[in-house]
């Protein structure tokens, strides 16, 4: 099930990206309060999609304004479409919003990611794309 996150589900969605933390990457202090904070901020605010299997989160979306900032599916449920649900829901977002663009950014090494966003029609911006992150648009 695609749902909005509530607040209660910062917890989780806080650990799911902590589980992925080596593919995103994110700092070592994204364990600490400040960033638990930061997420449940972002469920409170309706910034966060997830994808429920059996009660359980298997995939989650953080957005900010017209840019996917997270997107992780827990490894037990990878490769059945997750992602790629939650990136239709953020073009169908930016569709309603009346935004032209969605904006991802990749670490160069991710691969799968980088797969993910060109067959969902992102294409790398060449010029805003340096050695830490691949800048991806879709434009609608
Ligand atoms: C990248 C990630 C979100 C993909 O999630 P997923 O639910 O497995 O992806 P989906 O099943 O929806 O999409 C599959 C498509 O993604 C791409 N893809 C996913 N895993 C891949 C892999 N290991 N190698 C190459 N392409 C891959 C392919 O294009 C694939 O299409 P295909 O099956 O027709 O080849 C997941 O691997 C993940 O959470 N990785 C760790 C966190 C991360 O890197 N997040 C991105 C940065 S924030």
């Amino acid at each position: 099930m695609l749902r909005q996150a509530r607040k209660s589900d910062a917890t989780a969605v806080h650990a799911l990206l902590w589980a992925c933390r080596a593919d995103i990457p994110l700092t070592d202090k994204f364990i600490d309060d400040w960033y638990r904070e930061w997420v449940e901020q972002h469920c409170k605010r309706r910034a966060v999609w997830v994808v429920e299997r059996e009660g359980e989160i298997a995939g989650a979306m953080v957005m900010q304004a017209h840019e996917i900032f997270y997107l992780v599916v827990s490894l037990a449920h990878r490769r059945l479409g997750i992602a790629q649900t939650l990136i239709d829901q953020a073009k169908r977002y930016a569709v309603n919003k009346r935004w032209n663009t969605l904006k991802a950014k990749a670490n160069p090494g991710n691969n799968p990611v980088q797969c993910l966003l060109r067959k969902e029609g992102f294409h790398q911006d060449r010029t805003e794309s340096d050695l830490k992150w691949n800048v991806f648009y879709w434009k609608r």
